[in-house]
């Protein structure tokens, strides 16, 4: 089949990397001439294991191409995905910018019928928007053409993007008639296999859908912070907690990992645009609301430990942080813990000196050159003549590190985990001040 792709950020190309790892011809669209001519050449402007190789092969074989010409877009594929960025606008609610300009491209080229597909996570309604921006264009050229809008929201995990679309939990789509349905289940048929992973639904069903699964997962992780901040005042340890209750399969295991609060550029964004979404509805939602505020404090959770430990003053000190990606596999900072630790360190007047297997690069585009911070190419180095750790990312290397070469470079061995990474018990026997999140010391 053949598919189009507008939008050539993180998920246009894994949704157009797997469509033509499956055998369609895929045309990725970007008007960022710069990032398509680097596409090209192989060059992908994101981390995420897997990727590259997906897309030089599929180029080679001649499946996935690049383009920053719309008009060739809109004339390439039966199915149009809209895969562009919906950034929160000012008060949060999700900004359509982008998504309604390729709309309008599409309604201002598209010469034969159509089916827009939304995979952008976009309020509810926004299919609506979509449909009338592409009449109203297509009534000022005075044509009428044939076209379906489709809601197809993606559930991909960065750093784990592939594996999540090659091998679906489900597969959403919301349409409003059966022959879409229909060609939208042709579609997905080699992801849809051993059994039936295709839910089609309402299109306002599916819009919400998305926003629902990604609001629930992030008030998991909000209420077992919370669960974590009430074990460490009652002197209980939520991981006996959090063992106790996952094994309830109602409950279940992932997502219930106290740590230093969730971030990226889905959970808080969209929990944000919920409930604006929801405002606007005359709703309050007050889960959502506390989800945010939680999620917010707990980001923070480390440095008031840091001010408790150094006695209320944390300046003039140097805490080494193992970790910048808002989690691992992925050298994504946005409302990543890291960026609200380091900034309150900053602001207590702290040093900073930090390690990052893959955000470094990103962190240096984020802070450029500045005297209380160094960013380093090894964790061993943060450590030297620094007050204290603090891990903010759980990075596979960070699980077994020297502890002998750790305490030796420190100034003091003192440590704070803000993602429960090391025993509490092996640390006290090593000989360190360890502090954690919601565990007995
Ligand atoms: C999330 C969803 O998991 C995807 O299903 C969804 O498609 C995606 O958003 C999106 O809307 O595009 P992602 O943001 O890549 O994916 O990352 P997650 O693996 O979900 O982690 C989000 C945050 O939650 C991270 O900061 C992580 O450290 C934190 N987290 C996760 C916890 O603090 N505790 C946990 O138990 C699990």
């Amino acid at each position: 089949m053949k598919i189009t792709i507008f939008g050539s950020g993180y998920v246009g190309l894994v949704t157009g990397a797997c469509f033509a790892e499956v055998g369609n011809d895929v045309l990725c669209v970007d008007i960022d001439e710069e990032k398509i001519s680097r596409l090209k050449k192989g060059e992908i402007p994101i981390y995420e294991p897997g990727l590259e190789d997906m897309v030089i092969e599929n180029s080679r074989e001649g499946r996935l191409k690049f383009t920053s010409d719309v008009a060739e877009g809109v004339a390439y594929g039966l199915f149009q995905f809209i895969a562009v960025g919906t950034p929160p606008d000012e008060d949060g609610s999700a900004d359509l910018r982008h998504v309604l300009s390729v709309a309008e491209s599409i309604g201002r080229h598209m010469d034969d019928y159509r089916i827009i597909i939304d995979k952008s996570t976009v309020p509810v309604g926004t299919a609506d928007l979509v449909r009338d921006k592409v009449l109203s264009v297509l009534a000022e050229r005075n044509v009428s053409i044939d076209f379906d809008v489709v809601s197809n929201p993606e559930f991909l995990k960065e750093g784990d993007a592939i594996n999540d679309f090659m091998k679906p939990e489900r597969i959403v789509v919301g349409v409003d008639n059966p022959r879409t349905k229909e060609l939208l289940r042709t579609l997905y048929g080699p992801f849809n296999r051993s059994h039936e992973r295709f839910i089609a639904m309402d299109i306002r069903s599916a819009e919400l859908t998305k926003y629902a699964a990604n609001a629930m997962l992030a008030t998991k992780i909000s209420f077992m912070n919370e669960i974590a901040n009430i074990a460490e005042r009652v002197g209980a340890d939520v991981e006996a907690v959090r063992r106790g209750i996952g094994s309830d399969s109602r409950i279940g295991f992932p997502f219930i990992y106290p740590g230093v609060g969730y971030g990226g550029s889905c959970f808080p964004k969209d929990v944000q645009a919920l409930e604006r979404t929801a405002r606007k509805f005359g709703y309050d939602s007050r889960i959502l609301q506390a989800v945010e505020a939680v999620n917010h404090d707990q980001k923070l959770s480390l440095v008031d430990k840091m001010r408790d430990h150094f006695k209320g003053d944390l300046k003039g000190k140097t805490i080494a942080i193992w970790g910048l990606a808002f989690k691992p596999n992925t050298d994504d900072m946005r409302e990543a813990p890291s960026r609200e630790i380091i900034e309150a360190l900053w602001s207590e007047g702290a040093k900073v000196r930090a390690y990052d297997p893959v955000a470094i690069d990103e962190a240096r585009r984020i802070y450029g050159e500045r005297d209380d911070l160094e960013l380093l190419e090894h964790p061993d180095e943060t450590l030297k003549g620094a007050d204290a750790l603090a891990v903010v990312t759980e990075w596979m290397v960070f699980r077994s590190p020297d502890f002998d070469v750790m305490k030796s470079e420190l100034t003091s061995p003192v440590i704070f985990d803000g993602r429960n990474i090391y025993n509490p018990d092996m640390m006290e026997q090593l000989g360190f001040t360890y502090y954690s999140i919601g565990r007995l010391p």
